[in-house]
C-alpha cells in the first residue's frame, strides 16, 4: 500500500473544509506529550479537546481496550453486555441518579436529552410545554437540536430553520431567567462551566433561582457535562460545585477513554420517559468504549486525579496571576481545576501559533481566550513548561 502524504495540500483535496487543523501530523503520544511525524514532541495542553484525561499510553486503559476487543468489539443493543452494565452502574453510583442511556458523541447525548425533555413534558399533560431553553454563550453541539440550543450564530448561520420552541436566557442574568421560564418550559440546559464560551461558571445565585423556578413551573434542569465533567474541574461533575441537582446529565469527551462514547444519566423523575424503540443507536454503549471508560474512571480515582486537577490547576492560576502583573496583554484568568481560560487583548490564535513554534499545544476559544485543557495527569513541572513558554511569548510580543 502506498502511503499518502499527510500534508495541508492533500488535506485540502481529501476533505470537506470544515476543520482548521494545526499544520502538524501526529503519530503517537506518551504521557502528556503528543509526537509529530518528524519526531517532534509537543507538550499537550489540549488533550484531544478535553478527551484524554489520562494522557497517552496509560497501560490500564490499553489493557481494558485490548482485552475487551479480543472478546467482542460490537454486538449492538440487541444484546446485554457486561462492560455497559458495569459503566452504567458506576455512573449511577457517582451521580446518585437512576437511569443511563449510552450514545457515541456529545451532540448525540444532547439530542437524546432534548427528546427526553420533550417526551417528559408531553407526558405531563400540558400540551403547551415544549420549550427548551439554554444560556447565552453556550455550546451544546452541531446536530440540529444541539445547534438550535447553541448560542453563537456562526454555528447555525445558513442551516436554518432550526428546532422550534427553543430560546436563550442571558448568562447569569436572574431577571432574564425569571422573564423567560414559564409553564411552557420543558427544560433548561446549562453548562455549569461553559467551555467553548470561554470558561465561565454559572453563578450560585442563578442556580438557586433556577431550582426555585423549577419547583414553580415543573421543568427539567439538564446539565451538559460534556467538557467539564469526568473530574476535570476537581469534582466528577462540575455541577457538584453548585449543588445544581440536575434531572438529566450529559457526559461525553473523556467518557470512553478516547473512544467514542457519551451518556445521558437521568433522575427518578424521568426514569420512565422512554419506551421500546423511542430512541436508540446502533453503536451507543459499544463494549470496548465502555470497558475503556470504566478503566478511565477507575484510574481517575486510583491516582487521585481530581485532586491533581485541583492542585495543579490552582498552581497554574497563581502563576498566571503573577504573569498578569508583568504582562498587560492578560486581561482575565478563570480556572476551575484543569479547565482554564485566559482572556487576552488580541486574538488568541496568535498565541496558539507562537506556542506551537515552541512545541506547546494550547487552544483558542471565544476569539480572545487561550484555553488550557491538559490531561488530568499533568504534573506541576510539566505545567511549568507551558507557563514558561507563555511567559516568553508575552515578553517577546
Ligand atoms: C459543552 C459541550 N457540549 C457538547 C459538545 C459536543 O460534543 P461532540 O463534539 O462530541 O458532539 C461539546 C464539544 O465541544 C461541548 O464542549
Amino acid at each position: 500500500m502506498t502511503q499518502l502524504p499527510v500534508t495541508r495540500e492533500s488535506e485540502q483535496k481529501l476533505f470537506f473544509h470544515n476543520y482548521a487543523r494545526l499544520p502538524i501530523a501526529v503519530t503517537h503520544g506518551e504521557g502528556v506529550w503528543l509526537v509529530g511525524d518528524s519526531g517532534t514532541r509537543y507538550l499537550d495542553m489540549i488533550s484531544g479537546i478535553g478527551v484524554n484525561a489520562l494522557g497517552y499510553g496509560d497501560p490500564r486503559l490499553l489493557k481494558a481496550i485490548t482485552d475487551q476487543a479480543a472478546k467482542l468489539i460490537h454486538a449492538s443493543n440487541l444484546f446485554m453486555m457486561q462492560p455497559q452494565f458495569e459503566l452504567a452502574a458506576k455512573l449511577l453510583e457517582l451521580s446518585g441518579l437512576s437511569k443511563v442511556f449510552f450514545a457515541n458523541s456529545g451532540t448525540e447525548a444532547i439530542e437524546a436529552a432534548i427528546k427526553m425533555a420533550r417526551k417528559w413534558a408531553a407526558q405531563s399533560g400540558n400540551t403547551e410545554k415544549k420549550e427548551v431553553l439554554s444560556l447565552s454563550n453556550c455550546f451544546h453541539g452541531r446536530t440540529y437540536g444541539a445547534m438550535s440550543l447553541t448560542a453563537k450564530a456562526k454555528y447555525s448561520d445558513g442551516f436554518e430553520p432550526l428546532l422550534p420552541e427553543t430560546g436563550m436566557i442571558a448568562f447569569n442574568d436572574i431577571a432574564d431567567l425569571e422573564a423567560k421560564v414559564s409553564g411552557k418550559t420543558a427544560a433548561v440546559f446549562i453548562e455549569a462551566v461553559q467551555g467553548e464560551g470561554g470558561i465561565h461558571q454559572v453563578s450560585q445565585q442563578f442556580i438557586d433561582r433556577l431550582k426555585e423556578l423549577r419547583l414553580k413551573h415543573n421543568f427539567l434542569i439538564v446539565a451538559d457535562e460534556i467538557q467539564a465533567g469526568c473530574g476535570r474541574t476537581g469534582k466528577f461533575f462540575s455541577y457538584e460545585h453548585l449543588q445544581a441537582d440536575p434531572d438529566l446529565v450529559c457526559l461525553a469527551k473523556p467518557l470512553g477513554g478516547g473512544l467514542p462514547l457519551s451518556a445521558v444519566i437521568g433522575s427518578e423523575k424521568v426514569a420512565d420517559v422512554l419506551s421500546y424503540g423511542n430512541h436508540g443507536t446502533t453503536f451507543g454503549g459499544n463494549p470496548v468504549a465502555c470497558a475503556a471508560g470504566l478503566a478511565m474512571i477507575e484510574a481517575i480515582h486510583e491516582d487521585q486525579l481530581m485532586h491533581n486537577a485541583k492542585t495543579v490547576g490552582d498552581y497554574i492560576r497563581k502563576e498566571l496571576e503573577k504573569m498578569a502583573v508583568k504582562h498587560s496583554q492578560i486581561l482575565d484568568i478563570r480556572q476551575y481545576g484543569l479547565m482554564i481560560g485566559v482572556t487576552v487583548q488580541r486574538e488568541a490564535k496568535y498565541y496558539v501559533e507562537k506556542a506551537l513554534e515552541r512545541h506547546v499545544l494550547v487552544n483558542a476559544t471565544s476569539v480572545n481566550v487561550i484555553r488550557l485543557l491538559p490531561p488530568l495527569t499533568i504534573t506541576r513541572e510539566e505545567a511549568q513548561q507551558c507557563l514558561d513558554t507563555l511567559d516568553e511569548i508575552f515578553t517577546k510580543e
